[in-house]
């Protein structure tokens, strides 16, 4: 099942549908909504939303960014993920993620990625460190988490 899963532009066929996936409610404060993410995109030249589509359904959705050319450090960020509740635990975020990863690789220059993620999130830093994301000294930071992989 989860080998049908693509990476797609979020485009105005889609929208809509990236818009409706929900999250549980004990979940929602852990990342800005996709409506914001979507609104976001259109106004961050460096905003990469994808639509995490499996079979014919839109099942979840990622944000990354991409450095600016010149920029001394090249690393992409990720920094919206979501599977929508219906659809979670079924290895569509795993395979989404090891999309993600190929997808930001073949960018030519991209030597890190990294990723975010709100400190009480115990799933997620377990999941992203199985890919073999290393967490980041967060100083003072108290809400949020990064962790990164070098390519
Ligand atoms: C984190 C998230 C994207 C993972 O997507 P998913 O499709 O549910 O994940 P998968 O089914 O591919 O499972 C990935 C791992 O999550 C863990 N997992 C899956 N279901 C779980 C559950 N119900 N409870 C705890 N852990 C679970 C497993 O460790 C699994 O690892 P495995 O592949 O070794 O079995 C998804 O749960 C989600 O959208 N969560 C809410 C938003 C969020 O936390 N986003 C990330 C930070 S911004």
């Amino acid at each position: 099942m989860s080998k049908d899963v693509r990476l797609e532009d979020v485009t105005a066929q889609k929208w809509r549908a990236v818009a409706k996936l929900k999250l549980a409610d004990d979940q929602k404060q852990l990342l800005a909504s996709n409506v914001w993410s979507i609104a976001q995109s259109k106004f961050d030249p460096d905003a990469n939303p994808r639509a995490i589509c499996a079979g014919d359904q839109v099942v979840g959705f990622l944000m990354y960014d991409l450095p600016d050319i010149g920029d001394e450090v090249q690393e992409a960020s990720i920094y919206r993920f979501m599977i929508d509740m219906a659809h979670q635990g079924k290895g569509y975020g795993r395979e989404a993620l090891t999309q993600a990863i190929a997808e930001i690789r073949d960018i030519p220059g991209i030597r890190k990625i990294s990723i975010s993620y709100v400190r009480n999130n115990a799933r997620a830093k377990q999941f992203y460190a199985s890919f073999g994301f290393v967490e980041r000294d967060s100083g003072k930071d108290d809400y949020e988490l990064s962790a990164e992989l070098v390519l």
